[in-house]
C-alpha cells in the first residue's frame, strides 16, 4: 500500500472518518474517467463493440466480487446503489413475501439505520415482532441470550459484522450454525466489515450480504447484495424497469430475466461498478488479512496512546475492529469534532445512525475514530497531541 496512492492525503488532512467513507486512490476516478472519454456506452443493451467491451468490464467486476467473497456463481452477485438499498431489496423483496404476521425478526440495539429502519416497516406493514439479542460490557452479542430468545416463530437473525459504533466483531460462522439448527436465516450487513477483514459467504454460510463500494475505497453509489442463488430465486424486484425483462405484450403478460439481472432494473452505475473493479485487484493484492491486522494494531496503538488524554472515555476499547468511540469528559461530542477539525483532524461525532445504541451505551453523542489501511501511528499521534492541550476546555467552551 502506498499513501501517494491517495491523493486526499496530500492535503495535509489526517482522516480518521472511514466509516462514514473512506478515501479513493487515484486510479479510481481515472478509470471512471476512462470509461466515460474512451468507451461510453450501455451496458447489456447494444450489439457494437464498445458496448459489448463495457459489458466485458461491468461482468469482469461481478467476477471479481464473487470471487473477492466467495460467492458460489457470479449469479450471487446484485449490483445496488448501496448496503442501504441491498438490504431494502433483501427485505421488501425477500422478507416480505417469505414471512407472515407473528413472525419474530432478531436484531441488536447497535444496528446502523439501514439494518433496523427497514425490519420496521415491515413488521408495521405485516405483523412481525423485532427481539433484540442482549449485550456484554464490551457490547458483544450474548450468545446464550441469542440461544434463549430463538422460537419456533424465529425466521431471521439480522445483524452487522462489525458495528459502526461499538466496533464489535461478530461471530458470524457461529451465529449462523445456531441459526440454520433452528432454521432461521442470516442477513449480514457488511459495511462495516468487507473492507477491514476476508469475507467468505461460503465458509461464514452467510445467506444475505450487503455492502457498498464508498466505504471499501471504491465510488459511491455502488453497491452489493449477495445472495445464495436458491433465495435469489425467490426473491421479487422492487424497481421494474429496462434491463430486468425478456417480454412483455399489451395485455399484461410479461416475462423477466433470472437473477442477477432480474434485480438491477435501469442503467447501473457503470463507471462506478468498473472502477469497482480495479479497486477489489487493489485489495486482493495488499491481501484482506493483512488489512485486518494492520488495522487492529493500530487501534490497539490508539488505544494506548488515548490513554494518557486526561478526562477522556473510551467506550469499546476491547473490540477488535478500526472503531474508536470516545468522549471527553465535560465535552459536547460534535464540539470536539468541530474543535479536532481545526487541526485538519476528520473525526465523526453525533449518534453515528445507530439511534437505538444509546439505550445501552447510556449516552447520545460520541466521537468516533474510524481507521482504514493508510493510517498510521503519526495520525493517532497527531490527534493525541491535540487532545492533550491543557487548554482544550476552555478553548472549546
Ligand atoms: N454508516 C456510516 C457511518 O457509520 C455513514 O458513519
Amino acid at each position: 500500500m502506498n499513501r501517494d496512492d491517495f491523493l486526499m492525503l496530500k492535503k495535509d488532512i489526517i482522516y480518521l472518518d472511514n466509516g462514514a467513507t473512506t478515501l479513493k486512490p487515484h486510479f479510481l476516478a481515472e478509470e471512471i474517467s476512462k470509461y466515460y472519454n474512451e468507451y461510453s456506452a450501455n451496458a447489456h443493451r447494444g450489439d457494437y463493440s464498445i458496448s459489448i467491451e463495457v459489458d466485458n468490464k461491468f461482468e469482469k467486476t461481478r467476477k471479481l466480487i464473487k470471487n473477492f467473497i466467495n460467492a458460489k456463481n457470479e449469479k450471487e452477485i446484485i449490483f445496488t446503489s448501496g448496503a442501504t438499498d441491498s438490504l431494502n431489496k433483501i427485505i421488501f423483496g425477500y422478507f416480505r413475501y417469505n414471512l407472515k404476521s407473528g413472525d419474530e425478526i432478531i436484531i441488536t440495539k447497535s444496528e446502523h439505520a439501514s439494518n433496523v429502519l427497514p425490519w420496521f416497516e415491515l413488521a408495521d406493514e405485516i405483523g412481525l415482532k423485532i427481539k433484540y439479542i442482549d449485550l456484554d460490557e464490551n457490547f458483544n452479542i450474548k450468545i446464550d441470550h441469542l440461544k434463549s430468545i430463538i422460537t419456533d416463530k424465529t425466521k431471521v437473525i439480522s445483524i452487522a459484522e462489525i458495528t459502526n459504533v461499538a466496533g464489535d466483531v461478530r461471530d458470524i460462522k457461529r451465529i449462523t450454525s445456531i441459526a440454520h439448527k433452528n432454521n432461521i436465516m442470516v442477513v449480514v450487513d457488511g459495511a462495516q466489515s468487507v473492507a477491514h477483514k476476508k469475507t467468505d459467504v461460503q465458509d461464514l454460510d452467510i445467506d444475505f450480504l450487503a455492502f457498498s463500494a464508498h466505504k471499501m475505497y471504491g465510488p459511491t453509489g455502488v453497491g452489493v447484495l449477495y445472495g445464495k442463488e436458491e433465495h435469489l430465486n425467490n426473491i421479487r424486484p422492487i424497481i421494474f424497469g429496462g434491463g430486468m425483462n425478456a417480454s412483455f405484450i399489451s395485455d399484461g403478460i410479461r416475462v423477466y430475466d433470472d437473477i442477477p439481472y432480474l434485480l438491477e432494473a435501469g442503467t447501473q452505475n457503470i463507471a462506478g461498478i468498473i472502477g469497482f473493479g480495479r479497486i477489489i485487484e487493489y485489495l486482493n493484492n495488499i491481501g484482506m488479512d493483512n488489512i485486518y491486522n494492520y488495522e487492529l494494531e493500530l487501534k490497539k496503538y490508539a488505544i494506548k496512546r488515548l490513554k494518557e488524554v486526561k478526562d477522556i472515555i473510551i467506550y469499546n476499547e476491547n473490540s477488535e475492529s478500526g472503531i474508536i468511540t470516545f468522549n471527553m469528559k465535560d465535552i459536547f461530542a460534535q464540539d470536539l469534532a468541530i474543535y479536532l477539525d481545526k487541526y485538519n483532524i476528520c473525526v465523526r461525532a453525533g449518534n453515528h445512525c445507530a439511534k437505538i445504541f444509546k439505550e445501552e451505551l447510556g449516552i447520545k453523542n460520541t466521537c468516533r475514530v474510524s481507521l482504514a489501511l493508510y493510517n498510521t501511528k503519526e495520525d493517532i499521534d497527531k490527534l493525541v497531541e491535540v487532545l492533550k492541550n491543557p487548554k482544550i476546555k476552555e478553548e472549546i467552551i
